[in-house]
């Protein structure tokens, strides 16, 4: 700690950070006598939440089991999903639903009988994925907010950006715990300390530590660093999952196309027109992501095209206005209209399968200290994550978690006096030039090092151009006042670092982790485990199967 010196300090039972689905299910899931502060970054909606169009996979049909879901899921993560961890989840996602649709979540409905329609997308043996249309999160989050908005004991604060945990010793049990977090005040410029016998990550994911990501500009591994600054172990980094389909046009910022267009018959294309998923899996369009991802990643060099094409032309067009409004809506603003042409898609960086390692309590190594969403590391996803899971997986960790804060907050003793913060050795940037330099240049070299498809030398420059990366961003961080982009630069450096070490300690090609140099997949299927010097070690038990 070395910065500004707290201007204010704010006590409540639970701090969240984050207002995605996972930070606001934890916030309507605790007792209503628990005074709780959900944290944002920017506006609350601004996580990767909102822009969730496929939707959540959850069993709901009479002809779907909870074997099959597990056994789906277990397939897509080529070997490596904790077992226990995904029969957790599936076994409760019907009640999950349930609880968002008396939460009044509107999900579609058919027309002919009333009940759920449920969508198919790559991995899933069976229509199992229950969606609002194609803005399945925007119908989330607005209810979410809705709902949390009505609730007394829950406030919220937006353009909050948490900074670093504050760890104290209990003087009583001896024990290291977390006692709340440093954040800095965007709008007063200025750190506040808030003070809560319980903290949960909810902060999403790392994906933006890539040149190009279906994802929004907060997603940079801020719940990740910290944990891991804070002494938590951190698993599985190497496995960054890349959505095959975004679109490809120089002002769409990869806008995403959501699966669920490939899993009601859309179908992927080469630039002259032919289809080529069928050479590279059984299951074609539909084969898991990273297949998708890599078999397009393949083409596009062969041929040394830009991009190939998505096409779900064939299908009329009050189909696709019913279905996909929101990509027909967003194409047409960049001329392309999906009801005659194809679309032309790239793979972009999209969901971060490793994270701060939890068990099923969404408890972390450091007392008191949950992280929950795509922040954390369950093993619910192992070496590729099967589409729409992660949202089901936020509901569910995220009532569990409320359930073992809610047994415990009683016992935890009152936190002592928060240390201030201090910036009395730091003075305002005059550059701020290295922050966007060292930005851009970071996602590029991630982008083109340790992207879809990876080599041992792509690695190792990708790690030293992180070694002088780091040392010179600690520098200004450590000489420089704090400001938000300095906060996720400094974030960013620090989950590259980790994913480009877990990629070097991979040897073999598993899942979304695809090495030139080690093809084969080892008969043994390990996690990368990555254990922090300052290893807070409150030796939760994470099975792995
Ligand atoms: P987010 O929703 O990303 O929220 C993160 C929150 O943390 C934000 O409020 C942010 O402001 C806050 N935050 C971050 N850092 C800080 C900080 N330092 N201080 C304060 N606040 C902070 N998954 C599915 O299951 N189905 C889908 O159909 C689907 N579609 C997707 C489509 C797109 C385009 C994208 C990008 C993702 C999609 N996903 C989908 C993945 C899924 O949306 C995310 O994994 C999930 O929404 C993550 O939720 P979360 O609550 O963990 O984090
Ligand atoms: C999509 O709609 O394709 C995204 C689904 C997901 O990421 O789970």
């Amino acid at each position: 700690m070395n910065k500004q010196n707290s201007t204010k300090t704010l006590a409540y039972d639970v701090l969240i950070i984050g207002s995605g689905a996972a930070g606001l299910s934890l916030a309507l899931s605790l007792p209503k006598e628990i005074s709780v502060a959900v944290l944002s970054k920017t506006e609350l909606n601004e996580g990767s939440t909102w822009y969730a169009q496929g939707g959540i996979a959850a069993v709901l049909d009479d002809n779907d089991s909870v074997e099959s879901h597990v056994s789906d899921t277990l397939r897509a993560g080529a070997g490596l999903c904790h077992k226990d961890a995904v029969e957790f989840t599936v076994s409760n996602s019907k009640k999950a639903i349930q609880w968002l649709v008396d939460l009044g979540v509107e999900f579609t409905r058919r027309e002919e009988k009333g009940d759920f329609h449920l969508t198919r997308e790559g991995g899933h043996s069976q229509r199992r994925i229950i969606h609002s249309a194609d803005a399945t999160g925007k119908a989330l989050h607005t209810t979410l907010l809705e709902r949390v908005s009505e609730q007394q004991n829950i406030s919220l604060f937006n353009h909050f950006v948490a900074v670093d945990l504050i760890k104290q010793v209990d003087p009583s049990s001896k024990q290291l715990r977390c006692t709340g977090a440093y954040v800095y005040n965007r709008e007063e410029d200025r750190v506040d300390s808030f003070s809560s016998k319980a903290v949960a990550l909810a902060t999403g994911g790392a994906s933006k530590v890539y040149l190009y990501s279906s994802n929004p500009d907060g997603a940079s591994g801020d719940g990740i660093a910290m944990a891991w600054r804070a002494g938590c172990r951190v698993a599985n980094m190497e496995f960054n999952q890349f959505h095959p389909t975004c679109l490809y046009h120089a002002n769409a910022k990869s806008f995403l196309i959501t699966e669920a267009v490939r899993g009601e018959g859309g179908k992927l294309r080469l630039p002259n027109g032919e289809r080529f998923m069928d050479n590279f899996h059984e299951l074609g369009e539909l084969a898991p992501r990273d297949v998708v991802a890599r078999a397009i990643d393949h083409e596009m060099k062969r041929l040394g095209s830009d991009c190939v094409y998505l096409d779900i032309s064939h299908k009329s067009e009050q189909f696709i206005a019913s279905h996909f409004p929101t990509v027909q809506e967003n194409c047409a603003k960049y001329g392309i209209d999906i009801t005659k042409q194809a679309i032309p898609v790239v793979p972009a960086a999209h969901y971060t399968c490793g994270g701060v390692v939890v068990n099923l309590n969404g408890e972390t190594d450091l007392t008191n200290l949950y992280a929950i969403g795509e922040a954390s590391f369950t093993g619910l996803h192992g070496a590729n994550r099967m589409a729409s899971n992660s949202l089901l997986e936020c509901v569910v960790y995220a009532h569990s978690a409320a359930k073992t804060i809610s047994s415990t907050i009683k016992r935890i003793p009152p936190i002592a006096a928060i240390p201030p913060w201090d910036e009395s050795r730091v003075t305002n940037s005059d550059e701020d030039v290295v922050i966007s330099h060292n930005w851009d240049e970071l996602r590029r070299f991630m982008w083109d090092y340790v992207g879809i498809v990876r080599t041992a030398k792509r690695l190792e420059r990708a790690n030293h151009r992180i070694r002088l990366l780091h040392k010179e961003i600690h520098e200004y961080y450590s000489n420089y006042k704090i400001s938000s982009d300095l906060v996720e630069l400094r974030n960013l450096a620090a989950v590259a670092d980790l994913i480009i070490r877990s990629a070097e300690q991979r040897k073999e090609s598993r899942g979304l982790h695809y090495s030139m140099d080690y093809p084969q997949t080892s008969s043994i299927a390990q996690d990368t485990i990555l254990v922090p010097e300052n290893f807070a070690g409150q030796d939760i038990i994470v099975q792995q199967s």
